[in-house]
């Protein structure tokens, strides 16, 4: 059965990709107290997530401590909690993490009521550092994946689940199975235009598995970690956001610049992100390198998007009559970058940067 949670993509922050294993308590702080002095909170990023290396010894009785760059996790839980935000960890299947630190192997349900009891709302579940323990097969990870689902789901507290791996054993068709809200579909993501296009692109063939409380999960955003340039960010927000994909931010909130804020931040992104009806969005064409992606919102709106995936700046022509009926000639177009609004017309006229993206929202 379902844990219910989840019914839209989680939104929040995740530690790793830009702190890896540097992340402290005092980070974790300054991020919570970020995620409001920016707006973030009440954009709608509500989990503020502690990634690998947080974990500590066991007790004597065999209970798991954060370590001494955490040292109380239930106050931090506290801090987070009382900023409107809600916490998450990270474990392993393994003896071992993916770090090699200590894993939640034989350890799952006295591991998950110590969640519960800290105030934890999110478990980050990584495959990675059970290699060590068990070969690499479906049949393990799904069961060592189930066995923690089963003890999140008697913690007594509501804890989104979400696993890690690389994609493997086509993990969307049983990741349900497990008690699972959304399940990683690819490898490590890295802040280069190649990483994050390979692995976005790829999910809209993906897109029959996910949906409301079971996510298909590209991995977290890189916009503001520097390897990209603005339109590639911009790709990132918009393409995640089409899916749709939970949208983990991974940089430090605290320094984050003018065009990283505006990514993150942009609200009429997010609603695509966030809309009610969660249906996937779907490939009209391919029209050189520019791929046409459609979006049916909840309240009738479709948005389209073209992205932009070749090393030149491209023209785009596209009627609006293949999207349907009722959008030809009278509707009105948003454009949710240029934050404009203007009549449709009967089609689409225009350039899309490299690597960029024009998203537009045709209401009837
Ligand atoms: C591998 C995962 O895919 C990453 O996202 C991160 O959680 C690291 N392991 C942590 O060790």
């Amino acid at each position: 059965p379902s844990n219910g949670l989840a019914q839209l993509p989680p939104m929040g922050w995740n530690s790793w990709n830009h702190f890896a294993g540097r992340i402290t308590a005092a980070d974790v702080r300054g991020m919570a107290d970020a995620m409001v002095a920016t707006g973030m909170r009440d954009a709608g990023y509500t989990y503020v997530n502690i990634d690998d290396t947080w974990e500590g010894e066991r007790d004597a009785a065999g209970h798991i401590r954060p370590n001494a760059k955490f040292g109380d996790m239930a106050a931090l839980a506290a801090y987070v909690h009382a900023r409107g935000l809600k916490l998450g960890l990270y474990s392993s299947p393994g003896a071992k993490t993916c770090a090699k630190f200590e894993g939640s192997f034989g350890h799952e349900d006295d591991d998950a009521r110590t969640y519960a009891a800290w105030g934890v709302d999110f478990l980050k579940y990584d495959y990675c550092g059970a290699t060590l323990l068990y070969p690499v097969t479906r049949e393990n990870q799904e069961a060592l994946f189930r066995r923690m689902g089963h003890a999140l789901r008697n913690a007594g507290r509501p804890m989104v689940y979400s696993l890690s791996q690389s994609g493997e054993f086509d993990i969307w068709r049983w990741g349900p199975g497990t008690g699972a809200n959304l399940w990683r579909t690819t490898p490590d993501i890295s802040d280069t235009w190649a990483s994050m296009s390979q692995r976005g692109f790829r999910q809209l063939e993906l897109a029959a598995w996910s949906g409301p409380g079971h996510w298909n999960d590209p991995d977290m955003l890189e916009i503001g970690n520097g390897g990209m340039d603005t339109d590639e960010y911009r790709t990132q927000m918009s393409l995640w956001s089409m899916l749709p994909a939970p949208l983990l931010a991974g940089n430090d909130l605290r320094t984050m610049d003018a065009a990283t804020r505006s990514i993150l931040l942009n609200r009429e992104v997010i609603a695509v992100d966030q809309d009610p009806a969660g249906r996937p969005a779907r490939r009209l064409q391919k029209q050189g390198d520019v791929e046409v992606l459609a979006r049916d919102m909840a309240d009738g709106s479709v948005v389209v998007g073209f992205f932009n995936r070749g090393d030149a700046s491209a023209s785009v022509s596209f009627a609006w009559h293949r999207l349907g009926s009722g959008f030809a000639g009278t509707a009105t177009v948003r454009d949710l970058w240029a934050h404009q609004s203007s009549p449709a017309g009967d089609a689409f006229h225009g350039d899309v940067p490299r690597h960029g993206v024009v998203l537009l929202r045709l209401s009837r």
